[in-house]
């Protein structure tokens, strides 16, 4: 059985929540800090032991490019300077991995998004990280923990958190059985059988939210070519991995650490506030 060593990062979206800061600038690269959101995920991914970034861009998002790539010329410029430090957390990213990019010409949703990095993944599980799903947590990181539970469980791994009910039409909502197991906390990990995209609360199926982090195996990629338009007349992979659920290959797992949504502006200014403490400490 492979091991999971490539991560998809969907980056195509418009962000436009952020607008007029997302106009000419990808949201992934809006810093938190001095870092961008997609820094932040790729050194998640990074320290869970995965090699290859695949980048799902889109038009107007070169800078991702330019971002985990030498810059020549500002390498020149503070060469042998103090300022030479500030770009070494980018340098050690640069050195640890190599990224991949692919780009999806329309938005036809997230589940599209995953199917047109295929290309890039190929026949084996991968890891999916929405960058604006920022994640901390003091011991291992969010994508390592469910790397270890797919190491285990050889199937679907999907990240949950509980949330208000009214927040319910925010998020892919699951519903299941819990899985008994020794090694984690009681009600960790939840055997999906039901999973509904932003439905409103009345007909959340529970309280328990998708975030931006998966493991998927390759078969996904097929049930993603057949999955009609769902909410919001957009491929999503929360239909298409329903139909995994149905046969029990989706563990949704409740994550040790914290997760800040930075495709909102209260949850980017929470995570800038955190990070800031954090790095003060
Ligand atoms: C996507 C998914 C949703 C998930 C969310 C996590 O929605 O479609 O199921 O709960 O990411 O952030 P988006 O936030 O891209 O609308």
């Amino acid at each position: 059985m492979k091991t999971i060593k490539k991560c998809l990062f969907p980056a195509a979206g418009y962000g436009t929540r952020f607008l007029p800061a997302t106009k000419a600038i990808p949201k992934e690269m809006l810093p938190v800090l001095t870092k961008p959101l997609l820094q932040y995920g790729v050194e998640e991914a990074i320290e869970a032991n995965l090699e290859t970034m695949a980048i799902v861009t889109g038009r107007g998002k070169r800078s991702i490019e330019d971002h985990f790539d030498i810059s020549y010329e500002l390498e020149h410029q503070i060469r042998g300077t103090s300022k030479e430090n500030y770009l070494t957390e980018i340098r050690n990213v640069i050195n640890a991995c190599t990224f991949s990019y692919t780009r999806q010409v329309e938005m036809k949703g997230l589940g599209d998004a995953i199917l047109t990095g295929e290309t890039l993944i190929g026949n084996e599980p991968f890891g999916v990280v929405l960058a604006d799903d920022l994640c901390d947590s003091e011991n291992d990181g969010v994508l390592k923990q469910m790397v270890k539970l797919y190491e285990k469980y050889k199937c679907c791994i999907i990240a949950v958190e509980e949330i208000p009910a009214k927040d319910s039409n925010k998020y892919g909502v699951i519903a299941g059985d819990t899985i008994k197991d020794t090694q984690y906390d009681e009600g960790a990990l939840v055997r999906v059988n039901d999973m509904v995209e932003k439905p409103e609360p009345k007909d959340a199926p529970s309280n328990l939210a998708i975030i931006g982090r998966y493991i998927l195996t390759p078969d996904i990629f097929d049930i993603l070519r057949e999955t009609k338009p769902g909410k919001g007349g957009e491929i999503q992979i929360t239909d298409a991995l329903l139909e995994m659920a149905k046969i029990g290959k989706v563990i949704a797992y409740k994550f040790d650490g914290k997760r800040f949504d930075c495709g909102s502006v209260d949850g980017f200014v929470e995570a800038t506030n955190y990070f800031y403490k954090k790095s003060a400490r």
